[in-house]
């Protein structure tokens, strides 16, 4: 595999989705803190209210962010996929490498926005369509191989969701320095009603359980990789092949353990949950400081091993923060805003992958 010599920087894209209040939090008495400006803001108001604290009254009760895209409760699932991944296909069928990843705290909205559901579905099924509808039509020039996995990292272990009979599996990394899951089951299948089958089946397999704050609260990070190779169907002595890699990413919740009040079980699954996403964290922090050369250690987590890639090198990243419009979410939404805001930072180096085949 060579550099193409066209690589660029390129930041990573983040926006962010504001969910309805749901009726939990409105018959907790929840009132709505965060509001779309315009396409672009959000402003998270301080529900706290004490008149007689001084300090507090002269400061500001409310707080802007700036995102690339903004999304209230009015976006469709349509809306978000087109102004997120949709422009990301175009890239992976022609030999670049995309990851879009949904952070934020448990029950904001992830799985919605990545799987969805039957009548709306999600990123992962609109992306997959997508796909396959620009392959069919450059398909007359072009040979396509597509290969699609999809895991769970539970625990710091790696699960196979197309198939969690194989136990957990390892990561490795190949001759190319590229990350590659160790015996994970690979589908090459083009067709959109079986991939959707497929993923519902795959997500029924994940590790779910119930939290105080969601119902179907995913307690692990998902990861569904597409693979696409693609070469010239015009017989060339020398015949270029190119392959680019797609990452869809349900992270789990990224709210602490203590503040869902899990113990036990849960209470260790929260730590190793963590471990991933403070990895993530420490990755997103170290890539965001501008003009430092600081060490970046993706070998802290599954999570982070598999995405260094996606962070630090070469991919076109998208991030999708999620949050709750409700007054009883206001410390989690602020650190999801701030976490999301510097993000906005990091830098990735884009090129194209490609490497030459002799044909006899
Ligand atoms: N934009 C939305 N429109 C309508 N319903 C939504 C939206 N976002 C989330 N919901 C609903 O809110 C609930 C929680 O959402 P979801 O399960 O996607 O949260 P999550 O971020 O994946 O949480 P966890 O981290 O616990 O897995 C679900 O019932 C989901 O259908
Ligand atoms: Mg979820």
């Amino acid at each position: 595999m060579k550099d193409s010599g066209d690589s660029k920087d390129q930041q990573l894209m983040v926006a962010l989705r504001v969910r309805p209040i749901s009726v939990a939090e409105l018959e907790e008495g929840a009132t709505l803190i965060a509001h779309k400006m315009d396409e672009q803001m959000v402003v998270l108001m301080d529900p706290m209210e004490d008149p007689d604290d001084i300090l507090r009254a002269h400061r500001s009760r409310e707080k802007s962010y700036l995102f690339d895209v903004a999304f209230d409760f009015t976006a469709t699932q349509e809306m978000v996929y087109q102004a997120t991944t949709k422009s990301l296909i175009e890239g992976v069928i022609s030999g670049y490498n995309a990851t879009v990843f949904a952070y934020g705290p448990t029950g904001c909205g992830k799985t919605y926005t990545m799987l969805g559901t039957d009548h709306e579905p999600g990123i992962y099924v609109r992306t997959l369509n997508d796909l396959f509808r620009a392959i069919e039509e450059t398909s007359n020039d072009m040979e396509y191989e597509v290969s699609m996995s999809y895991l769970e990292i539970y625990n710091e272990m790696i699960r196979d969701l197309l198939n969690p009979a194989l136990g957990y599996l390892e990561l490795r990394e190949d001759s190319k320095g590229v990350i590659q899951v160790a015996g994970i089951t690979e589908v090459s299948t083009i067709n959109a009603k079986e991939i959707m089958q497929l993923l519902m089946k795959g997500n029924r397999q994940r590790t779910q359980e119930p939290t105080a704050a969601n119902q179907t609260s995913s307690r692990s990070h998902a990861v569904l990789q597409v693979a696409v190779r693609q070469r010239s169907r015009v017989k060339n002595i020398l015949q270029e092949v190119r392959q680019g890699r797609l990452f869809m990413i349900d992270l789990a919740g990224s709210e602490r353990a203590s503040q869902t009040q899990n113990r036990g079980q849960r209470m260790k699954e929260g730590a190793h949950i963590n471990r991933s996403l403070l990895a993530l964290g420490n990755c997103i922090n170290a890539l965001s400081d501008k003009g430092s050369n600081k060490y970046i250690n993706y070998r802290d987590s599954k999570l982070t091993r598999l995405l260094k890639d996606s962070l630090g090198g070469n991919s076109r990243t998208v991030m999708i923060a999620h949050i709750s419009p409700a007054s009883t979410a206001f410390e989690e939404s602020r650190n999801t805003l701030t976490y999301a805001g510097r993000a906005k930072n990091i830098r990735t180096r884009v090129k194209q992958n490609h490497h030459h085949h002799h044909h006899h």
